[in-house]
């Protein structure tokens, strides 16, 4: 087929992508998805396998010792491109034939992956073009991985190829589960000839005429101005003085459609030829930034990875051990919430390589994160990898078993404690099971959308903010409030959440307002916080006063923002506490009907509002306008907009989960103290004791 040819189709794809309407396709995927994953499974527990880096004489081996311990499923075929397509056009399946059946043997259902981030040397040999260009303008070149160029269509028609072939050989083998599609998707910043083209075409496709596209992009601007498409080229953040905020924007939505368009493509070529019963996935980043997994909609559901222990210093002083205590909670949330399944494809079993520090994690905490895992609904943890390489860039790697390829490691031991104990579990297990009354009556949304952190992170105005570490900060409220968590997006349906929480929210409409307005009214808490409303879509401000479009929502002005140095001695007081803050301050003017539930103590501004409540219809709407040094302000708020709404909240420390599955409960502890976790009396505990330990886990039903 002629490049161009296929560009225009690839394009084409792109723009049926962005087309495509989320919401009628997730309800029935939300079913469709459960039928993989029967409830009464609880979580299945799997490792990943590498068969061409170990002889063949020893698989047995591997696969045998992995169904003594516990394990119910491998994956494989990750980034073995080379060895399925040793040369251009020659195929040799040979090896994975026996792997699979190996695998089988061993009653273990198997995961096969697309090795399309590892394209092979033979590759870059013929086809250089099929790699990826760097900010730098130099290609990457072969010798890792992740460096291919999605829109390169000599890429492509490779990677149709070698799907295709694993799909025909693999689609009706009843020892194949499912499938992964490529690794980590991410949305990497490519500069080459086919990016470039490929932009411009989705550009065209967005905007039709390049005077829209100079309107958009405020193109007058520095006289950034366009006479045609073929003028724009990927805005690079190296050049002097920034690229523009509104072509940024573009890209970032570009390269997160151009990376789900992939998914979406690889799905429907397995799906071709495979089984119904097989189902097809991928393993995002848990907070992946430049791609966005609810893009990939294609897939049956989405999948996640978790390295908790990788260099954070975390919460107290054994944090940098018990690891990162937001990533599985909110992974957990994010990814179930999009299909109603997920699963965790990669958790660390132990040290890891990459990180900056890479200690060991605390003893008995590999077990707590897969039960975390557990307790926000997956169907399945996984581990990388089930042995320790010996050679290449993850030497220092754990493993299921270290580096004489049968002694399993610490992290092996709980993989494998684990794998028994959900097995108990599922002898418990009663389809009846109901979630109590009052901790499904506090189920909360947050409401995120991937474009507000592409353009709040270009333009922060205070090196102090953190777009992540602000939503965490109301995730982390609401589960010490022990509030069951969903993420969702502006074309689910608000009015099953008595609260919804849209941290920082920047980039609105007048319909996206209208919808808050109608949630609150209902009956819903709405809480937005600092930043919210600020511009339009395309990342312009407002032709009106200062986040003017929500002031009726929110029942208040907003006057100004005020920002801190690091040593800034801001102050906020709230019933007659003071708190301090030097991340953002939003400076509020409550209209009448409208009640200002905190205000600046210091600052030019001292006794004007920083919090708003306003009742609206049978709901509210609180607005947080400041960020405090430690969040204790914005917890007593929500502690109030809660108790406002009749509902109960609990009172978890930092890091401790506590959630409700299908029948358990179950705590887990990332803090580095002791924490009483309230059993109601008469429970049946399962496994572990209260006061909980940090790292350890505690069941109850
Ligand atoms: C993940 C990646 C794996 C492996 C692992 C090492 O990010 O998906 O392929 O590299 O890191 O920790």
């Amino acid at each position: 087929m002629k490049k161009q040819t296929l560009l225009r189709r690839l394009s084409l794809l792109l723009v049926a992508c962005l087309v495509l309407n989320f919401s009628a396709v997730r309800s029935s995927a939300e079913e469709s998805a459960r039928r993989f994953f029967p409830v009464k499974d609880l979580m299945r527990v799997g490792v990943y396998y590498y068969p061409e880096h170990w002889p063949r004489e020893q698989w047995d081996r591997d696969f045998a010792n992995m169904e003594k311990m516990g394990f119910e499923f491998v994956h494989m075929a990750e980034f073995a491109w080379a060895f399925m397509e040793p040369e251009e056009g020659k195929f040799d399946f040979e090896w994975l034939d026996h792997a699979v059946e190996l695998a089988a043997r061993h009653h273990l259902k198997v995961i096969l992956c697309t090795p399309t981030p590892t394209p092979p040397a033979w590759m870059y040999e013929k086809y250089p073009n099929a790699y990826m260009v760097g900010a730098d303008g130099r290609r990457r070149e072969h010798g890792s991985r992740g460096n291919n160029a999605l829109a390169d269509p000599d890429y492509r028609r490779l990677t149709e190829r070698v799907v295709t072939e694993m799909a025909k050989r693999y689609g009706r083998n009843p020892a194949v589960w499912g499938w992964q599609l490529d690794n980590e998707p991410q949305g990497f910043s490519d500069y080459s000839p086919s990016a470039q083209s490929a932009f411009r075409d989705w550009l065209k496709a967005r905007y039709q005429t390049v005077d829209v596209l100079n309107r958009e992009w405020g193109a007058n601007f520095w006289s950034l101005k366009y006479n045609s498409f073929e003028q724009v080229i990927i805005p690079n953040p190296t050049l002097l003085y920034g690229p523009s905020p509104h072509a940024l924007l573009d890209y970032r939505r570009f390269s997160a459609d151009q990376i789900a368009e992939f998914l979406n493509w690889q799905a429907a070529l397995i799906r071709r030829h495979t089984d119904p019963a097989q189902w097809i996935t991928t393993n995002y980043i848990s907070n992946i930034g430049n791609a966005d997994p609810r893009r990939s909609d294609a897939l049956d559901f989405i999948s996640y990875t978790m390295y908790p222990v990788s260099g954070g210093a975390n919460l107290g002083e054994e944090g940098f051990r018990l690891g990162w205590q937001d990533g599985i909670a909110f992974a957990n949330s994010f990814y179930r919430s999009i299909k109603g399944v997920t699963g965790v494809m990669e958790l660390q079993p132990g040290q890891v390589n990459w990180a900056w520090i890479n200690p060991q994690p605390a003893p008995g905490v590999v077990r707590m994160w897969l039960w975390h895992a557990f307790a926000g609904g997956c169907s399945f943890a996984c581990t990388y990898r089930y042995r320790q390489p010996l050679y290449g860039s993850e030497q220092y790697h754990y493993g299921i078993v270290g580096t004489d390829g049968v002694t399993p490691s610490p992290g092996g031991l709980q993989y494998s404690q684990v794998a028994r104990e959900m097995r108990e579990l599922r002898a418990k297990f009663a389809a009846s099971a109901q979630p109590p009354a009052d901790y499904a009556a506090r189920r909360t949304a947050i409401l995120w959308n991937h474009e507000n952190l592409w353009n709040i992170d270009q333009q922060k105005q205070t090196g102090l903010w953190d777009t992540w570490g602000h939503m965490f900060r109301y995730m982390g409220i609401t589960k010490s409030f022990g509030a069951p968590l969903d993420y969702v997006s502006e074309a689910d349906d608000f009015s099953k959440y008595k609260v919804l929480i849209a941290p920082a929210y920047q980039l609105i409409d007048e319909e996206l307002v209208r919808k808050w307005q109608r949630y609150a009214e209902a009956g819903g808490h709405l809480v937005l916080t600092a930043r919210t409303g600020q511009k339009k879509r395309n990342g312009q401000l407002w032709e009106a006063r200062w986040a003017e479009p929500i002031y009726k929502l929110i029942g208040a002005e907003v006057s100004f923002f005020d920002l801190l140095l690091p040593e800034g001695k801001g102050e906020v007081r709230l019933s007659g506490e003071t708190y301090p803050w030097n991340v953002w301050a939003d400076v509020l003017k409550p209209l009448a009907g409208t009640e200002s539930l905190a205000q600046y103590s210091n600052q030019f501004y001292a006794g004007q509002s920083a919090v708003t409540y306003r009742r609206v219809g049978k709901g509210s709407v609180t607005y947080i306008g400041v960020q405090t040094k430690d969040g204790r302000l914005e917890r007593e708020v929500l502690r109030e907009v809660y108790k406002r709404a009749g509902l109960s909240t609990a009172d978890y420390p930092a890091g401790v989960y506590v959630d409700w599955r299908d029948g358990f409960w179950v705590a887990v502890n990332y803090s580095s103290r002791l924490a009483d976790i309230a059993v109601p009396k008469g429970a049946e505990i399962l496994y572990g004791a209260t006061p909980l330990k940090p790292a350890d886990v505690l069941v109850w039903r």
